[in-house]
């Protein structure tokens, strides 16, 4: 329900100032901001999400400013041969679909280590422009000759730039404050018979799978098919296509055109998907009445069965430092007493620690030989186990609804 706090804020999307408490999850630490000793003080914020009865858009109530979250960012998509291998079929994809040719320009928005480019820039299509706001990150993208402005993208920033054939925004609309000015960028820099390509993670797979590990700061907004039309069409583009895609968790892929007199017949799955919302009142505060109940019993669940390994003497380890790991471990209010390393392949996040459950991160190499582990990068579950093949314990996913990515490599 709306509480004094809540009525303070606007709904980034609508402005509507009556915003509807979906899930509080409690004080914590920014789930990129890895400790370099496990006694460095910490910043807590709070956790809240809530949903606008107006737009529909899910949001959380905090906004840490930006510069602290996006300046330096630890995470590199090549790290991921998931991600590659996405990116590469996508690619492929669109090179056929659009008839993309040497004339052709690509931007990408959040374009992050370079790790999709590349793949263009291998196709023969040179005129490449990655934009991300992360300098270490665009530094990397750079250095292996992919074309990359270090900013953050927004109206102001696409009125400067040539117009494009393609432009990409994959995981990147729930990290932007203002999503109607980097949409209007869209707009703005998309040309008038060019093809937007959108990916976002879908709401309905974080409450229908119970994933609130997907919510920390980093993400403002959480998206229904219903927000995203409304997103668009308000800012002068139509969703001409969407499909569900099982990326990151479950994930939604749109296709955004500028508006035509001849809407495509079928509309693409955007009927289907949008209707199918409406039955489920994924636009009514109903639907996430269930949510936190959810929530706190897979998280009651978890820590029982974790803490019973735990007394049987089972050594527990974590797999992934990804920012859900993060959420996950806080929220479960563990720490290395029973938990007692995590791994991760990232260079930049190995032997630091885990913000708030002050866990140490370790290589790949120092797998070790634990009883279990707790797949906190459950959405890479594929991947990770198959890097260890050796391993006969136990794996332990958050909970048995998670769907992990398939389409890898
Ligand atoms: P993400 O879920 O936010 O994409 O983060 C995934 C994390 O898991 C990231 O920190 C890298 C890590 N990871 C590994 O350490 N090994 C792997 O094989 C994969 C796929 C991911
Ligand atoms: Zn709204």
């Amino acid at each position: 329900m709306a509480n004094g706090k809540e009525n303070e804020m606007k709904c980034r999307l609508c402005g509507e100032t009556d915003l509807q408490l979906v899930i509080d999850l409690g004080k914590l630490p920014l789930s990129n901001s890895f400790l370099v000793s496990p006694h460095d003080p910490e910043e807590l914020y709070p956790l809240r999400l809530v949903f606008c009865p107006e737009c529909s858009l899910v949001q959380i109530s905090e906004t840490v400013p930006p510069e602290k979250l996006f300046s330096h960012y630890n995470y590199f998509s090549s790290m991921s041969q998931t991600m590659g291998a996405h990116a590469k079929d996508l690619v492929g994809k669109t090179i056929a679909s659009r008839k993309l040719d040497e004339h052709s320009r690509v931007v990408e928005l959040a374009s992050n280590d370079g790790y999709l480019l590349q793949y263009f820039q291998q196709a023969g299509i040179t005129n490449v422009l990655g934009i991300d706001p992360a300098r270490n990150v665009a530094q990397v993208a750079i250095d292996k000759g992919v074309p990359t402005l270090c900013e953050f993208f927004n109206e102001q920033l696409a009125e400067t730039l040539p117009k494009a054939d393609v432009i990409l925004a994959l995981n990147v609309l729930g990290h932007v404050p203002d999503l109607n000015g980097f949409v209007r960028g869209i707009q703005k820099m998309l040309k008038s018979n060019g093809m937007a390509i959108v990916e976002v993670p879908y709401i309905r797979n974080l409450v229908e799978c119970c994933e609130p590990d997907t919510v920390y700061f980093e993400h403002f907004s959480y998206f229904s098919l219903t927000s995203l039309i409304n997103l668009f069409k308000w800012n002068g583009l139509i969703v001409a296509r969407a499909k569900k895609i099982d990326i990151h968790g479950g994930s939604l892929r749109l296709w955004i055109t500028h508006p035509t007199p001849f809407p495509p017949h079928d509309r693409y799955g955007v009927e289907g998907l949008r209707e199918r919302e409406v039955q489920l009142g994924v636009n009514r505060i109903e639907y996430y009445r269930w949510f936190p109940v959810q929530v706190d019993e897979m998280l009651r669940a978890l820590k029982a069965k974790l803490l019973a390994l735990k007394a049987q003497g089972k050594q527990i380890i974590a797999y992934g430092a990804a920012a859900k790991g993060v959420q996950l471990l806080n929220y479960l209010k563990m720490d290395s007493s029973v938990i007692d390393y995590v791994v991760d392949s990232t260079p930049a996040k190995i032997g630091r620690y885990l913000p708030g459950s002050r866990i140490k991160i370790v290589p790949p190499e120092q797998f070790g030989n634990p009883d279990c582990v707790l797949l906190t990068a459950w959405n890479f579950s594929a991947e990770i186990e198959s890097k260890h093949p050796e391993f006969r314990g136990e794996w332990i996913m958050p909970n048995e609804k998670l769907q992990p990515t398939m389409e890898y490599a």
